[in-house]
């Protein structure tokens, strides 16, 4: 009898945990669970078994022709069906090529160089949610902080003119908002501009490139550099790759923070280190992408153990469960920002970002927006304090990704 497993319960959404852990405790590398939809899929939660699976070329990353694929008879559909031609849904050698050539783009240098850029973002956002607190008394810091900073900060990876970054929020927050939350066609509408907007600035770029990260890409024309098609794809999925995922980063470290002040009381004492010891558990403890992308074996493969996955089967890496596996985290689900920290004895690389042919390329922008966010967040309000009850927040549905949808903040000295 397969596990029956509901991504949309609320329950589930904020505390998957003690699910994962019953599966990984069955010992199976793998588990037939049925999910509410009335399919069936294979999950990975023990932390060994995602590495090796993740570095198997025999579960591949294309998604079957039928599955997700809109048809393209609306301009909103259209948009919708560009994503599917990037990097992260193809295998080697289209992945490999796609990939080198981001990789070309995204060099140490260029991400490092944003530096100053994501400062003065971050400076003018904390100014605002700190004079919304003294107006309004508490603010939403996912709505005020958590969302919008990623989103700028891809605007700055893109070459997005400031003019334009209201325009980029706002369509981003309404794809990635569920339609019934919001006006008919909004939604819709959303994914139709920010397709136009992408089109005409990669043809902007190609006119006059700027010193920014797309711009590199775009001009490189040689033979084997990206077709128009591509670059699309590739501007859709730095967007939703980079900005969902560092939104429950900084939201789900705040929380965590704020929960723990004794580790906030050690992150504000210890300095740099100490934050970014903060940023590693938390991508290990409360793992923004909860599961990878969807694989599909392309054989009938054989884990050991008895477990057998037959040929096209669906399977889920929850990296998230592979994070708490106790074999490799001692006390795997304590929030000890210590186990990272200088002079601990070494632990175990979370897979928070991935492992193999499909590891993050954003890895280095994530850690560097959550080491300024943090700091900058905590320094200018020292009295932050959470407005609700941390076992009553909603989080976002569905296995891919996790984090808070909301979290409420005022200040304890009222001010
Ligand atoms: C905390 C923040 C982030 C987390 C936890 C995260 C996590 C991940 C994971 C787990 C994967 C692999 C997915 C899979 O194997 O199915 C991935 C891939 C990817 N990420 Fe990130 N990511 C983050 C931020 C970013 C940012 C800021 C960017 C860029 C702006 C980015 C760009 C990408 C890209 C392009 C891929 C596809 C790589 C490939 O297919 O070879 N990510 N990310």
């Amino acid at each position: 009898m397969a596990d029956l497993l509901n991504p949309a319960d609320p329950d589930f959404a904020r505390d998957p945990f003690p699910y994962y852990a019953r599966l990984r405790a069955a010992g199976a590398p793998a588990a037939r669970v049925a999910l509410a939809n009335g399919t069936h899929a294979w999950l990975v939660t023990g932390y060994r078994p995602a590495r090796e699976v993740l570095s198997d070329p025999r579960f591949s990353n294309v998604p079957p022709r039928s599955a997700g694929r809109p048809k393209a008879d609306s301009p909103a559909q259209r948009a919708r069906g560009c994503l599917a031609r990037h990097m992260l849904n193809s295998d080697a050698p289209d992945h490999s090529r796609l990939r080198r050539l981001a990789a070309a783009a995204f060099t140490p240098r260029r991400v490092d160089e944003l530096r100053p850029r994501i400062e003065k973002l971050t400076g003018e956002l904390v100014a605002e949610a700190v004079a919304r607190l003294a107006t309004e008394g508490t603010v939403d810091l996912v709505d005020a902080f958590a969302f919008p900073l990623p989103v700028l900060v891809i605007g700055e990876v893109l070459g997005v003119p400031e003019a334009d970054r209201a325009d980029l929020r706002a369509w981003t927050y309404r794809v990635g908002s569920p339609a019934d939350a919001l006006e008919p066609g909004a939604v819709d509408e959303a994914w139709t501009s920010l397709h136009a907007y992408f089109t005409a600035l990669i043809d902007r770029k190609r006119r006059a490139p700027g010193d920014d990260l797309f711009s590199a890409l775009v001009r490189d024309t040689s033979e084997g550099g990206l077709d128009d098609g591509e670059l699309l794809a590739m501007a859709f999925l730095l967007l939703f790759a980079g900005y969902e995922t560092t939104m429950n980063l900084i939201a789900s470290a705040a929380l965590l923070l704020l929960t723990h002040p004794g580790e906030l009381a050690a992150a504000r004492e210890g300095g740099a280190g100490r934050w970014a010891a903060v940023t590693e558990e938390t991508l290990r403890h409360a793992s923004p992408l909860e599961g990878t992308t969807w694989r599909r074996t392309t054989e009938r493969v054989d884990l050991g153990g008895g477990t057998v996955i037959p040929a096209d089967a669906s399977v889920l890496v929850v990296l998230a469960a592979a994070n708490r596996d106790p074999e490799h985290f001692p006390a795997p689900d304590a929030f000890r920002p210590g186990r990272y920290a200088a002079g601990a004895a070494r632990p175990a690389p979370h897979v928070a970002f991935g492992h193999g042919a499909h590891f993050c390329l954003g890895s280095r922008l994530a850690r560097l927006e959550a080491a300024i966010a943090l700091p900058t967040l905590f320094a200018a309000l020292p009295a932050l304090r959470l407005a609700a009850d941390p076992a009553t927040l909603p989080y976002r549905p569905g296995l891919l990704v996790r984090g808070p949808a909301r979290l409420p903040v005022c200040r304890a000295d009222g001010v």
